[in-house]
């Protein structure tokens, strides 16, 4: 198991609690959990934390889940200054609910603070925040096949001030949505859109933040796709270079094994990325992270070079890719079995079914 390292300067947050007496009962939660999509269903509480100027992190708060009273001149609704994260608690066959890898989601946060002009929540705090709710609302981490709970971690400018700096009220929040597929057709290859006419992220811009101003970009094109039969968008950089999808990463396997995947300042770096390379590595393949523009990617498939294409991400897990889509035309995609492979290499560590040799997994529960 991980030991994350810790500022022992740091004081453990004390937490009031107040149960939601108005939480679902175990029958009505059983019916959530029998198929709770993605996205749609949300647990008893939530944990809130607020941030201000002069007191710093305080007012740590574990509450019934439910609407947040806020200024309509909260920065937030205006400039949208917010960055968020994705992760996930998984039920264990000893009925144990770890997460994983849980330093590297706060660590991005972090990050994306940075670039939003947000405080930085301390590694600690966050994980304190999964903690706290987990013991309020373990139950509902689901035990059914690839089913998780997904936890939503989130921080915006809260502060009523409509002149344009960094705001000096912000609020942090945790809300979790139990979680079956995000695709709705399982693990079947997904189709892509090519956006052509539209960008996510700019040079020197958001993309490697998880701020939603990226995900606003994407939404347009991403209708685009659904317009075109396809389930995802990717996009491309002013120089023709692959990006990654409006919500997840991609890689690319050659037909020697080696694995590509998009490198630049613009992109999200995805933990699942990050693992499943990991894996790939492991089992003695040789991982490339560099620029790959669409004319590689449309040339290596057509030569027979690329022999696999899939995308990755905390919700999607690991997808296969099975058509690119644009304008002019159709590629099909090669499918193999290394994404499957992948894929239930590193669900079998998440789901405590293989050994976690990388010390990935955190307990939540204890
Ligand atoms: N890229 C984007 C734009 C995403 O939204 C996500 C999902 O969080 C990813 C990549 C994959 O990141 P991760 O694997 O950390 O979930
Ligand atoms: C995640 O995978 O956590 C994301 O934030 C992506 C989003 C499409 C749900």
């Amino acid at each position: 198991m991980t030991l994350i390292d810790s500022d022992a300067t740091l004081e453990p947050l004390e937490f009031a609690v107040t149960k939601n007496l108005t939480a679902k009962n175990p029958s009505e939660r059983a019916q959530i959990l029998a198929d709770p999509g993605f996205g749609a269903h949300f647990t008893d509480h939530m944990v809130d934390l607020c941030w201000s100027q002069k007191g710093g992190w305080h007012r740590p708060r574990v509450q019934p889940f439910g609407p947040i009273s806020l200024s309509p001149a909260a920065a937030v609704l205006h400039y949208g200054q917010e960055i968020f994260e994705g992760i996930k608690a998984y039920r264990h066959a000893d009925g144990g609910v770890y997460t994983f890898r849980p330093d590297q989601n706060a660590k991005r946060l972090r990050r994306s603070a940075r670039r939003l002009a947000l405080p930085e929540l301390p590694t600690e705090y966050f994980l304190q925040s999964l903690r706290e709710l987990i013991a309020v609302d373990a139950d509902w981490v689901p035990s059914g096949d690839d089913q998780s709970l997904y936890l939503r971690p989130f921080m915006f400018a809260s502060e009523a001030f409509l002149g344009v700096r960094p705001a000096n009220k912000v609020a942090y929040y945790l809300i979790a949505s139990p979680a079956g597929a995000y695709f709705t057709g399982g693990v079947t290859p997904v189709k892509i859109w090519l956006s052509e006419h539209h960008a996510r992220a700019a040079k020197g811009g958001t993309g490697a933040a998880k701020t939603g101003g990226n995900y606003a970009a994407s939404l347009l094109p991403q209708s685009e796709a659904y317009e075109n039969g396809c389930d995802q968008v990717v996009f491309l950089d002013p120089d023709g270079n692959v990006e990654e999808l409006g919500g997840m990463n991609v890689v690319f396997v050659h037909a020697d094994g080696t694995l590509v995947t998009p490198a630049s300042d613009s992109i999200l770096e995805g933990i699942t990325r990050d693992s499943i390379l990991a894996l790939a590595e492991d089992r003695g393949h040789t991982v490339e992270r560099r620029s790959v523009s669409l004319q590689e990617w449309r040339d290596g498939v057509a030569s027979g070079d690329i022999v696999e294409v899939f995308a990755c991400g905390t919700a999607a897990v690991v997808t296969p890719i099975g058509e690119l889509r644009a304008e002019g035309f159709t590629d099909t995609q090669p499918t193999g079995t290394l994404a499957l492979e992948l894929r239930k290499e590193l669900t079998d560590i998440q789901y405590g079914r293989a050994e976690d040799r990388h010390g990935w997994l955190v307990r939540l529960d204890a």
